[in-house]
């Protein structure tokens, strides 16, 4: 991509935690990016582009109505995103959630509905839109716990974790990455699975955020970090590949 160009980045769940704190690293890093930032509250998303845009980053931020459950909000956005600004660079598939045990069908549905169908569904309508970019990227945020590596052994930090419908739908996400590498290597789109850590978000809800420090998660900037460094063409060497933050990779 040209210095001067404009990088337009498309990312789901930018309201909050992660999808938050990467739109304000992404928006910061440089004059030329602009943060389209997807948000199923358009209340909430305007008060966020207000507070984001109050410490006067260097780029530039818009939003759009985007939840990514809902078909009708998907192409309205792809709409909106081509005429005002005819293509994407960088799509963050960020928005997700997580629901404990145990699992019924209701919530098997919406974390399936949001964690993979969402991803897979926005990433098809955009792709006419990734295929004017000159430099393509999906980042699909997942987890570790989704990884089926991980799951069976004994031996690994989080194995006591039951989480079992959020590591179904980020397994399943991770394959949405690797059907992805196939499917658009074509115009040279490069996809990753990122596991942007164990950090302090509402994902497990607001009242866990305590519970979370005291288990030792870190600050969402630092998935905000993870982000940007796949975005600037850090993490390059690594494409189809599930990373994490600080240079690791993780099996899938
Ligand atoms: N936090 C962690 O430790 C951790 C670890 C591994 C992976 N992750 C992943 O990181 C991603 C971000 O999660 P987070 O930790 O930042 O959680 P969070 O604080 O709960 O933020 C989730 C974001 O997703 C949005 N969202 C939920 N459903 C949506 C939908 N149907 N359409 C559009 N947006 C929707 C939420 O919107 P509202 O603002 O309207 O609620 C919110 O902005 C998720 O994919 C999660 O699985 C998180």
């Amino acid at each position: 991509m040209m210095a001067s160009e404009t990088r337009f980045i498309l990312i789901t769940g930018a309201s909050n935690g992660i999808g938050k704190d990467s739109t304000h690293a992404l928006v910061s890093a440089s004059p030329n990016n602009h943060v389209i930032m997807g948000v199923r509250n358009m209340d909430k998303g305007q008060a966020v582009l207000k507070e984001l845009q109050a410490r006067n980053p260097q780029g530039t931020l818009s939003l759009v109505h985007l939840d990514v459950t809902n078909d009708d909000t998907i192409s309205a956005a792809v709409k909106t995103i081509d005429s005002d600004f005819g293509r994407i660079d960088v799509l963050v598939n960020n928005a997700g959630v997580h629901f404990g045990l145990p699992a019924s069908r209701e919530n098997l549905r919406a974390t399936f509905e949001t964690n993979v169908f969402g991803p897979m569904l926005l990433t098809q309508s955009c792709e006419s839109l990734l295929r004017k970019s000159k430099d393509p990227r999906v980042i699909n945020v997942s987890s570790i716990l989704g990884s089926i590596n991980r799951r069976t052994d004994p031996s690994w930090l989080y194995y006591q974790v039951p989480a079992d419908q959020y590591q179904m739908s980020k397994a399943a996400l991770n394959m949405l990455s690797a059907c992805q590498n196939f499917h658009y290597k074509d115009f040279g789109c490069k996809v990753w699975s990122f596991c942007p850590g164990f950090v302090v978000t509402d994902l497990t809800g607001a009242e866990d955020r305590q519970n979370r420090i005291n288990r030792g998660a870190e600050s969402s900037e630092t998935s905000a970090r993870g982000i940007l460094e796949i975005v600037e063409g850090k993490r390059d060497g690594e494409v189809n590949q599930f990373v994490e933050r600080y240079g690791k990779v993780s099996p899938w």
